[in-house]
């Protein structure tokens, strides 16, 4: 028996699916964030972020089999992210895990992922302010 992986212990399908539509939710409202989105439909966009994170936290793998590999900095290369666009993205991403429940996301997997999310929101920042 294999250890259970991160996506599994918090729920699975269901809580990546709440955890990025309540971040799309914020996005869509969000005055310097929705700009810089390219498509009017933000559910596709929506989708791909679901997948991204299922597969890194160690579910389905469905991201790399339409999309190859992530190479998440070269593909933000067209949005200028300064420092104003990553602190509303993580206002937006922690507002979207402060909505999962602790029965799904406990203590110790709401700080692993908090973590996570600050240090990929700093590295994909590509302009200065
Ligand atoms: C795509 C903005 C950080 C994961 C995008 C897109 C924008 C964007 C405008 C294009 C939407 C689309 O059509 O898919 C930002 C901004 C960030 C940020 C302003 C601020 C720091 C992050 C972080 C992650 C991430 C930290 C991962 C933890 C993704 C993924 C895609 C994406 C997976 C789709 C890539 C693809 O397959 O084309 N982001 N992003 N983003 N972003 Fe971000």
């Amino acid at each position: 028996t294999s250890p259970q992986t991160f996506y599994e212990a918090v729920g699975g399908e269901q809580t990546f699916h709440d955890l990025t539509a309540r971040f799309y939710e914020e996005v869509a409202r969000d005055e310097i964030l929705r700009p810089l989105y390219p498509e009017e439909d933000l559910g596709p966009a929506e989708r791909r972020m679901r997948m991204f994170l299922e597969q890194y936290w160690g579910g389905p793998r469905t991201y790399s089999d339409e999309r190859g590999h992530p190479r998440l900095r070269m593909r933000h290369n067209p949005f200028r992210i300064g420092q104003l666009e990553k602190a509303a993205w993580l206002r937006c991403m922690h507002i979207a895990i402060a909505s999962i429940d602790s029965e799904r996301l406990d203590d110790e997997h709401r700080q692993a992922l908090t973590e996570y999310m600050e240090m990929a929101a700093e590295s994909m920042v590509n302009a200065p302010m």
